[in-house]
């Protein structure tokens, strides 16, 4: 069967990689999480003392991007690809509310966004594909056949990742998970490489009243048109 080539963008938190999943396995497709790539240079630059809470070294980091060497491996009791820095699962370690706090101050940085889009085409160089993030649909896939963009209200989303956060046992409060939704969107879509915008020909889908169910039908429909 013809395979294409998905590109999900949208603000932090509006369930892009839960619907890119459920889309990946239902297709057979590879579903990639671009956000855990910029989640596992942040990381990457934390564990090395290039960033921290007062200081953030940018050329250090720069220069030491050659020892980044991020992979994907597929775990099958999750049913979903987990992501490597340098042959260690970093899974867990790249979802706190700390990596959150970094992140896109990391993926403003122009050399960090180049080696990773290069890695993200490669990956979906013979398509089918699912890729969530920022700029796939922009930038990484600007051909992808469907494109879309999901929105929410920044509290749905807050309450979302917040929920998210405190399954995973982490303490943190609904305030402060807001109030990094809130920031991240806006450096995100603000920022001078690749900032977050809807592309042209991208399907907007505000999910804030959906449930799951209807989200994943909607969309299934729009990749059964294409193919
Ligand atoms: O998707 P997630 O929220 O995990 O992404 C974390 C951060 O990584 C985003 O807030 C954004 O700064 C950055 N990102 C990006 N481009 C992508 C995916 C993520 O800049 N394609």
């Amino acid at each position: 069967m013809n395979k294409i080539t998905i590109a999900i963008d949208g603000f932090s938190s509006t369930g892009k990689s839960t619907v890119a999943k459920q889309l990946a396995k239902h297709l057979g497709y590879i579903y990639v999480d671009s956000g855990a790539m910029y989640r596992a240079v942040t990381w990457f630059a934390m564990q090395n003392g290039f960033i921290n809470e007062s200081q953030f070294y940018i050329q250090d980091l720069i220069s030491n991007l050659k020892k980044v060497s991020i992979s994907f491996k597929f775990n099958i009791n999750l049913g979903f690809a987990e992501v490597y820095l340098n042959g260690q699962n970093i899974e867990k370690q790249i979802r706190t509310l700390e990596v959150s706090r970094y992140v896109s101050q990391v993926a403003e940085i122009s050399e960090v966004r180049e080696l990773l889009v290069k890695q993200q085409q490669n990956m979906g160089e013979n398509k089918g594909i699912v890729m969530d993030g920022r700029d796939i649909g922009t930038v990484v896939f600007p051909d992808a056949e469907l494109k879309i963009f999901m929105t929410a209200s920044a509290n749905t989303r807050a309450k979302r990742r917040f929920d998210e956060l405190i399954n995973k046992g982490e303490k943190v409060s609904y305030s402060e998970v807001l109030k990094n939704v809130q920031e991240r969107d806006y450096i995100d879509s603000h920022r001078e490489d690749s900032p977050l915008v809807k592309a042209h020909d991208a399907i907007e889908i505000d999910n804030s009243n959906l449930t799951l169910q209807e989200q994943f039908n909607n969309i299934l429909q729009l990749v059964e048109n294409k193919l």
